[in-house]
């Protein structure tokens, strides 16, 4: 069983937190908006649904303070980018690390310059970039483009590539897993979750063998992987030059850390699958009317994969823990939310209205022959 220590309150950000298991120094400029130390949330209907016998938690990285699980790497990248006296930092982006990059380059007084896909990024995201004032470069091609002109440039001249291609991205991220197993006391069976770049699935299973590798814990996850099925480069096995999907977070045909998921899902014993943009739609909805957790449809996924391997036997018949991380909050694609629903029904401002309409009039205590309450002594 795990051997860690519980944070104290109030929480300092996931550098200052985990400060013994990240490359900083005394020297290097903390740049946080206090992310991390985000709910692991016991699942209500969905788990105990499921075929088997699954203890179902949702990670649920949409309460970041950018509304991403991306808060955690940005932390460590632009702090250390500050260290080396950067002052443009530069990303290509799905919209959730445009996000980030830009708010945590706007703390330390950096130029943010962010490439998203034109047309594929979700408006809550589009927002954020522009509010937090970075240079936003709507490109004509998709993400896998915008990385291209992104590692060309940051090659060749002075600017800050903070894509999770960089090294202390992946450090801040794994910070995610720490607190897995301290909430748990002890590692999952089973971690699921979207892959689009692939960096996430990376730096989780990093933290989670760092964990072990110092005695925290004695065992590691499986760690399993889900990937939208138009846009499925991990599960086919070769890149997708055209890659469609609703969950345009991991609309992605190349994905920059492919080796590292692959190590990953192999070291761990654990799998990639595609789940259809109707499976995601579903898990997206069902998160939010049953379990009261509003996700951006990507960040659904997971628990689309969940659902389809417990059909499956996957998890067979003993007791499972099974964590699923949702990745980013619903308002970050107001859009799809509304466009799942019912349109609001227009009314008049009529209290008679609104009850008749709501079945409410049959149901109203009789006040006038309540008993009065009972004054003691
Ligand atoms: N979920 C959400 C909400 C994301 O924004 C992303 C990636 C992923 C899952 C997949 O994570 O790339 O580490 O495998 N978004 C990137 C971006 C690509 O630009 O915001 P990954």
């Amino acid at each position: 069983m795990a051997k860690v220590t519980p944070h104290q309150w109030p929480w300092r950000g996931v550098i200052e937190e985990y400060r013994d298991f990240l490359p900083v120094t005394e020297d290097t400029p903390i740049i946080t908006l206090l992310e991390g130390g985000t709910p692991l949330i016991p699942s209500r209907v969905i788990g105990p649904s499921l075929p088997g016998r699954l203890r179902l938690f949702f990670k649920y990285e949409g309460v970041n303070p950018t509304g991403s699980f991306k808060d955690r790497g940005m932390t460590m990248a632009i702090s250390k980018a500050k260290e080396a006296g950067a002052r443009i930092t530069m990303c290509a982006s799905t919209g959730n690390t445009s996000a980030a990059a830009a708010a945590y380059s706007s703390v330390a007084g950096m130029t943010s310059v962010v490439l998203i896909p034109a047309g594929y990024v979700a408006l809550g995201k589009l927002s954020q970039a522009l509010a937090y004032g970075a240079r936003t470069l709507a490109v004509d091609g998709n993400f896998d483009d915008c990385l291209a002109v992104v590692r060309a440039i940051t090659n060749n001249y002075p600017v800050a590539l903070v894509n999770s291609l960089n090294p202390y991205r992946m450090e801040g991220q794994k910070t995610a897993a720490f607190e897995v197993c301290d909430t748990l006391g002890g590692v999952p069976d089973f971690h699921a979750l979207p892959v689009g770049n692939a960096g996430n699935i990376t730096a989780y299973w990093c933290g989670y063998r760092e964990y072990k590798e110092r005695g925290l814990v004695d065992s590691l996850p499986a760690m399993l992987g889900f990937q939208a099925a138009g846009a499925a480069p991990l599960c086919l096995g070769r890149p997708v030059e055209k890659p469609e999907t609703v969950a345009t977070a991991i609309r992605i045909g190349n994905p920059a850390r492919w080796k590292d998921a692959c190590q990953a899902v192999e070291q761990s014993g654990g799998l990639f699958r595609a789940l259809t943009d109707d499976e995601i739609l579903q898990a997206y909805k069902d998160l939010s009317s049953m379990e009261g957790i509003f996700v951006e449809p990507s960040s659904a996924t997971g628990v689309a994969g969940i659902r389809k391997l417990a059909g499956e036997g996957y998890f067979g018949t003993d007791p499972v823990t099974v964590v699923c991380t949702l990745t980013g909050h619903g308002l970050k694609d107001p859009d799809r939310a509304v466009e799942m629903a019912e349109e609001p029904e227009p009314v008049p401002a009529d209290v008679e209205y609104i009850v008749d309409l709501l079945g409410l009039a049959s149901t109203r205590p009789d006040t006038k022959v309540a008993k009065p309450v009972a004054i003691q002594g």
